[in-house]
């Protein structure tokens, strides 16, 4: 049967430690020289309905390097952005595909698709959540850290997509997480419950809380893709959810800081601590690529398993 990747529950703990895994050894050996064509010959086709950088040029590097290629498929220039159903694009895309990724705003539209593809199909950001990105955080977290189980991780922000994916990485991986977010701001309530009772999450309003003996704080922008017309509001509800040298005080004095980028300095992160930190915020985008390699691996090379 085959396998999707539509949210990071769909991996249990032990499979996010084989991508992890996966990822470490793809990594390596591409810094070696050495070429794995696991995926020769295959297909992604990329469906964005939003903007991206790192998905799109990782994916689709990443995919190459495997020896297949990647279709960008703009949502607004295939029949979708016509109003062909979802449905029949996923009949028809898997027909001459092996394997879809798909960025949109619904988490239903992506159930959908997968629902009625053949073909893999993996979540590369939802308003939902960001399953992605969050592999290859804790890809670049346990580089730096050396494990997972034990370690705190603090958010600090809007209890957004990345929110979302966070607490079930951080829950599936044994690590603690605390979220400082406005009230009103809270991640997905049914997530938050799951988390609380793994005993492993807490939500704040203080983001110095949420950071005292933190390993690892990270942010994201106060205002995501899809929400260009609350700006100005979100501006004001955020702007004590920002990290500063000062917040970072609180936390463990080998704190590491990560940002899923796009960052806005002086919003949510300051430029001095971007800058300071911008090692692990750059190595955490670079395995972007090499967790997305091990996920297309894992989901579309038909010899494994
Ligand atoms: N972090 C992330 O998904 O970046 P892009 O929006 O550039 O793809
Ligand atoms: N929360 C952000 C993440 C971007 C990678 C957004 O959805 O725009």
């Amino acid at each position: 049967m085959k396998k999707d990747l539509l949210r990071l529950a769909d991996l249990s703990s032990q499979e996010i430690i084989e991508v992890l895994d996966l990822a470490d050894k793809l990594k390596k050996e591409q810094k070696a020289g050495i070429e794995h064509h696991l995926l020769k010959g295959k297909t992604l086709g990329m469906i964005f309905a939003k903007a991206s950088t790192r998905t799109r040029v990782s994916f689709e590097v990443g995919i190459y390097q495997l020896g297949g290629i990647a279709l960008y498929l703009n949502a607004n220039d295939i029949q979708i952005g016509r109003g062909e159903p979802i449905r029949d694009t996923a009949r028809v895309l898997s027909r001459y595909l092996d394997g879809i990724m798909i960025r949109t705003y619904k988490q239903r539209d992506v159930d959908d698709l997968a629902h009625f593809s053949s073909v893999p199909v993996i979540n590369g950001l939802t308003d939902y959540c960001h399953p992605c990105q969050v592999l290859a955080d804790l890809q670049t977290i346990r580089e730096y850290k050396h494990t997972l189980k034990g370690l705190k991780l603090a958010f600090i922000g809007d209890g957004n997509n990345m929110a979302n994916s966070l607490i079930v990485g951080c829950v599936r991986t044994g690590m603690k997480m605390s979220i400082a977010c406005p009230a009103g701001f809270a991640p997905d309530a049914e997530l938050v419950r799951w988390g609380k009772e793994s005993g492993l999450l807490e939500i704040t309003e203080d983001p110095k809380k949420a950071v005292v003996g933190a390993d690892v704080v990270y942010t994201d922008v106060w205002a995501s893709m899809g929400q260009e017309s609350e700006t100005a509001m979100r501006k004001e509800v955020f702007k004590n959810y920002y990290i500063d040298e000062k917040l970072l005080k609180f936390a463990k004095k080998d704190v590491m800081v990560q940002h899923c980028l796009p960052a806005h300095r002086d919003e949510e992160i300051t430029g001095e601590v971007f800058e300071k930190h911008s090692k692990e915020i750059f190595d955490e985008a670079e395995n972007r690529l090499h967790a997305q390699k091990a996920i297309m691996v894992m989901l579309m090379d038909s010899n494994r398993s």
